[in-house]
């Protein structure tokens, strides 16, 4: 299906002819599917796009919504239930859509959810493609990051950060606030490294990775790229940041991967696992 952009484009950037209120992706609404234009609408709404709340006091200077900011994911939203921005929620629903094209088995997993947006996200395209035997792995502490664990995350505070922390009953909730929330989505609570290890799921089509730091991006690769079935993919929501781009690099080394790396936008990036028995993902 190609009703979505594709991954890494950059249409429908604000400013841009089809800025929020227009065409999407330089199509009419009226050529949109029902499926298309539900799927559009959530990605507009989970970041928050539609009322425009202020960001959370601290980083961002002013503290006003700015469409931009948001719209690239700059920002940390004071409501919203993602601060991942259109582009990586895109690519997000355009992967995720793929893997159902393409008949890629597995389920789905986000490692890092905050308040929950790309799960959320994950499940609405399931729910449009009319999707119940596959599931969506909910992994986080819940309770913010870890102190840093390895010399790689020397130094790091974001465990200081209680903005952060976002309980599972309140994901739960924005989980039922889109009618979302059934069996098939599975909270898995608790730090990666005591959590991954231990998950039910066998295979996975897509593993979405947005742990900030080197051991929570690398505990992420051990624990679910062996499970990663072929023609699947890998998005890195941080690898704009120096401990996750670390981690990736170290990872794919160690196990020559040499899938190739495409960009989002200024932090998100994805590769596919090549089925090397199909023409599948070498494109
Ligand atoms: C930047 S936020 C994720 C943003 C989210 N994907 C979104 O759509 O807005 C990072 C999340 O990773 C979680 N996290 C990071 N490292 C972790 C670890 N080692 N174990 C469990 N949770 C972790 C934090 O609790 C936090 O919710």
């Amino acid at each position: 299906m190609t009703s979505l952009p594709s991954p890494g484009s950059s249409a429908g950037y604000p400013g841009a002819s089809m800025a929020p209120g227009g065409e999407t992706a330089g199509r009419k609404p009226s050529e949109m599917s029902a499926r298309e234009l539900y799927i559009d609408l959530l990605i507009r709404a989970l970041p928050n796009i539609l009322y425009g709340d202020a960001p959370l006091p601290g980083r961002i200077r002013r503290h006003r919504f700015d469409l931009a900011k948001r719209w690239t994911g700059v920002d940390w939203p004071s409501q919203a239930h993602t601060m991942v921005g259109v582009e990586r929620l895109r690519n997000l629903a355009t992967l995720v859509q793929s893997c159902l094209d393409d008949k890629i088995p597995g389920d789905f997993i986000e490692t890092g959810v905050w308040r929950g947006g790309c799960c959320i996200l994950m499940q609405g395209v399931l729910a449009a493609n009319g999707v119940a035997d596959r599931r969506i792995y909910v992994a986080d502490s819940f309770r913010g990051l870890p102190p840093p664990q390895v010399d790689q995350d020397a130094g790091s505070r974001y465990h200081q950060l209680h903005q952060l922390r976002i309980s599972r009953d309140q994901v739960a909730a924005n989980f039922e606030k889109y009618g979302l929330l059934d069996d098939n989505v599975v909270f898995a609570e608790g730090w990666f490294r005591d959590t991954l290890p231990a998950l039910q799921a066998d295979r996975f089509a897509l593993i979405r990775l947005d742990g900030d730091m080197y051991d929570s991006t690398m505990v992420a690769l051990e624990n679910l790229y062996p499970k990663l079935a072929p023609g699947g993919y890998v998005i890195i929501d941080d690898y704009g940041l120096d401990t996750c781009r670390h981690a990736v690099t170290d990872y794919r080394e160690a196990h020559q991967i040499t899938d190739p790396i495409r960009k989002v936008d200024w932090t998100g990036a994805w590769w596919r696992k090549v089925d090397p028995t199909s023409a599948i993902g070498r494109a």
